[in-house]
Parts: C-alpha cells; sequence; structure tokens
C-alpha cells in the first residue's frame, strides 16, 4: 500500500494489488493498471468434489453491470440471484471484485463459467473452466478366488475418479521390482501355475489423493507332491520315526501302508500323526517284524501320489549304501574341503 499513495489513489491502488495478487505479480514488477481489459476471471479452478469453488471475478468502478453465467444459465446478476441452487452463494460485491461461490461441487458442475459485465454500455465477458478432482476410488474388484492349476483366472477391478486412475495389478508374493503383473484394470492369467498364488493388489491412481488399493487372493489347487520321505535306521526297542512331508492344495490327507495292510493309530504299537504337510507314523517299542519298506500316500481331492519308506535296522543296505561306506564318504567329502581350503588361502 505504501507505494500507491493511498490517500490520493484508493481504487487504482486496489486494482494494482488485486492485479499483482491474481497474476502473482511479483511485487518490484512495475504493473500499468491501464493495460488491464476488465473484466479479468481468475484462471481456470480446480476443486476436489465435495469441496467448495470460488469463481472471482475482478473488475473496476467503470462497471455498472455484473453476472456470474453457469453456461447460458444466470446464476447471479449483481445480487440478485437467478439460481436455485442452494449451493451458489455470493462472496464479494464490491467496485473491484465480483465473486461466488458453489458449495458442495459435484462432477456435473464441471464445465465454463462467464464472469459478464457491462463497461460503458459495452457488455464484456471473461471465461473460467471449473475442474472438478474425484479421488481414486475401486468400485468394482473381483472376490477371492479358488481354481485348479492350469486354468485360467480373470481378474477385474473397476476404479472411477477424475482424472481417469490408472489401474494396475501386482502380485504381492513376489519379489519387489517383479510383481507388477497388469497395467490395466483386467488381469489375466492361462494355465495358471501355483506358484502364482498368492495376493494380488489392485491399485487405482490418479494425482488427487493417495490411489485406492485393494487386495485379491488366488488359490491354486495342486495334487500332492512328496517333498520329503527319509528312510530311518532303528535299533530294536527303541522308538522309531518314519516322516512323509507333502506339498499340496487343499493340504493332504495321509495314509501308511506296509504291504498291503493299512495301518492304524493304537494298531501294532503305532501311532500316525498328521500336523499340516507333515505326517508320522511312530513305532513305540521297535522289534525286528518292523523292519521294512512302509508307504506313505498323500491324497487330495485333485489326485495322490505315494512314497516307500525303510524302517532299517543297525547294520542294513540301504540304497547301495551302508554305514560305513557312508561314513568313508563322509571323511573323503570333508578331505576334499579341507584340501580346497589350503588351495585358495
Ligand atoms: C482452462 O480449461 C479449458 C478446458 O479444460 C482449457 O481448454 C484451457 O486451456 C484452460 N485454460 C487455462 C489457462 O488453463
Ligand atoms: C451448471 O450447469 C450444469 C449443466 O446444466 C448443471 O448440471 C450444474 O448443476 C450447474 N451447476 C451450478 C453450480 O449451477
Ligand atoms: C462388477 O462387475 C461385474 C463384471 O462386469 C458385474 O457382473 C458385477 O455385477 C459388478 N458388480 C457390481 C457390484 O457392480
Ligand atoms: C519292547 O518290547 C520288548 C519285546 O516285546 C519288551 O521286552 C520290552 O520291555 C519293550 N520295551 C518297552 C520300553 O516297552
Ligand atoms: C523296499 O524298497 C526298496 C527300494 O524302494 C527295494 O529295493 C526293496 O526291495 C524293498 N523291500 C521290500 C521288502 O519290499
Ligand atoms: C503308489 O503309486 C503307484 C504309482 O503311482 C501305484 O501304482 C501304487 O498303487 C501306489 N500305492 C499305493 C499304496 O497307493
Amino acid at each position: 500500500m505504501g507505494v500507491c499513495g493511498y490517500l490520493f489513489l484508493p481504487w487504482k491502488c486496489l486494482v494494482v494489488v488485486s492485479l499483482r495478487l491474481l497474476f502473482l505479480v511479483p511485487t518490484g514488477v512495475p504493473v500499468r493498471s491501464g493495460d488491464a481489459t476488465f473484466p479479468k476471471a481468475m484462471d481456470n479452478v480446480t476443486v476436489r468434489q465435495g469441496e467448495s469453488a470460488t469463481l472471482r471475478c475482478t473488475i473496476d468502478d467503470r462497471v455498472t453491470r455484473v453476472a456470474w453465467l453457469n453456461r447460458s444459465t444466470i446464476l447471479y446478476a449483481g445480487n440478485d440471484k437467478w439460481s436455485i441452487d442452494p449451493r451458489v452463494i455470493i462472496l464479494v460485491n464490491t467496485p473491484t471484485q465480483y465473486s461466488i461461490m458453489i458449495q458442495n461441487v459435484d462432477v456435473y458442475d464441471e464445465g465454463p463459467y462467464t464472469c459478464s459485465v457491462q463497461t460503458d454500455n459495452h457488455p464484456k465477458t471473461s471465461r473460467v473452466h471449473l475442474i472438478v478432482q474425484v479421488p481414486p476410488q475401486i468400485m468394482n474388484i473381483s472376490s477371492d478366488i479358488t481354481v485348479n492349476e492350469g486354468s485360467s483366472v480373470t481378474l477385474l477391478c473397476l476404479a472411477i475418479g477424475r482424472p481417469e486412475p490408472t489401474v494396475t495389478w501386482r502380485h504381492l508374493s513376489v519379489k519387489e521390482g517383479q510383481g507388477f503383473v497388469s497395467e490395466d484394470e483386467y488381469l489375466e492369467i492361462s494355465d495358471i501355475k501355483r506358484d502364482q498364488s498368492g495376493e494380488y493388489e489392485c491399485s487405482a491412481l490418479n494425482d488427487v489423493a493417495a490411489p485406492d488399493v485393494r487386495k485379491v487372493k488366488i488359490t491354486v489347487n495342486y495334487p500332492p507332491y512328496i517333498s520329503k520321505a527319509k528312510n530311518t535306521g532303528v535299533s530294536v526297542g527303541q522308538k522309531g520315526i518314519l516322516s512323509c512331508e507333502a506339498s499340496a492344495v487343499p493340504m493332504a490327507e495321509f495314509q501308511w501302508f506296509k504291504e498291503d495292510t493299512r495301518l492304524a493309530t493304537g494298531l501294532d504299537g503305532v501311532r500316525i500323526e498328521n500336523k499340516g504337510r507333515m505326517s508320522t507314523l511312530t513305532f513305540f517299542n521297535v522289534s525286528e517284524k518292523d523292519y521294512g519298506n512302509y508307504t506313505c500316500v498323500a491324497t487330495n481331492k485333485l489326485g495322490n501320489t505315494n512314497a516307500s519308506i525303510t524302517l532299517y535296522g543297525p547294520g542294513a543296505v540301504i540304497d547301495g549304501v551302508n554305514s560305513a561306506s557312508r561314513a568313508l564318504a563322509c571323511l573323503w567329502l570333508s578331505g576334499t574341503l579341507l584340501a580346497h581350503f589350503f588351495i585358495k588361502f
């Protein structure tokens, strides 16, 4: 204010100040108010859905009539409200500014608004675009799904937002950076494999607000596969345990056989315990007749598989390797390792 000589040229001073604010002219750069052509509406106005938008029009004291229009509909003419929309209110009507506010803006309010003025009997207009932004929101997403290995899966993630959000799918069970599986609303997986099971995250992103993120779980069923079945050596009179591990979805159920006889807890001094992927066959007190081959059968609704496991006594020859040759192999191995060690250092 000091620069303008407030007492002498009050309106000019205000105009200069408003112009400075409007065009963000750094103070110090001279602005000649004579250059301005009225009315001056602001640049386009961008607001989020639900917020209030202020439509500001800078005028001068030669202006005799003012109005704000939504397309061709008059919202306000001077202080008179023409719009029946309660969200539209007048904010300022002074010789230098004519502003209205639209409260609780919605997407259909987007569009051109016109500040119309009459100066020296000449009508002039200035247009501003109201741009309404909407944060991304996922509206429809596939539910968790269970499929059999080899089938095809399509996941869907529909999102709204303004600007239109970018939708991506990521496989969360996969290491960082490799997880992006689709840059699209649809995620299609044909011939799905067991390692493609797990959580998939749909993310809808625009630059209005934080992305909206939702997860979908894909369960891939596959038949059992016996991952661990180890032969066990036990002396007579000791406790012996045979174990069998199977991976399967849904989880496998186990059965144990000796030759064609199915074993059961309580019979012949054995106990069968199933815990998750693992089944154990326990002999409380191993006797000579217990030695031999056992079959572990793992079953789920997609199929079954079996493995043969041997319970053997001291001195037994298993798979052509007896304890003595194992010990020798061990010695040989550590010798080789030692040699490597000395060559290297
Ligand atoms: C205002 O928005 C309209 C419509 O979106 C666009 O054509 C125009 O270039 C924008 N003007 C400015 C100054 O951003
Ligand atoms: C502006 O005009 C559009 C189209 O006629 C209408 O849907 C919207 O409600 C109007 N907005 C205001 C604030 O008048
Ligand atoms: C989601 O999209 C699917 C496929 O387009 C459609 O069948 C379903 O009715 C939609 N659900 C909702 C809640 O919009
Ligand atoms: C194991 O069985 C043998 C022969 O049946 C018996 O003599 C021995 O007492 C048993 N040991 C245990 C700990 O039950
Ligand atoms: C037990 O299994 C092994 C190898 O699977 C086989 O060589 C052996 O003959 C079997 N023994 C009996 C008694 O079936
Ligand atoms: C084990 O698997 C083989 C080959 O798949 C099959 O022939 C055999 O009957 C199975 N044994 C049992 C006890 O299920």
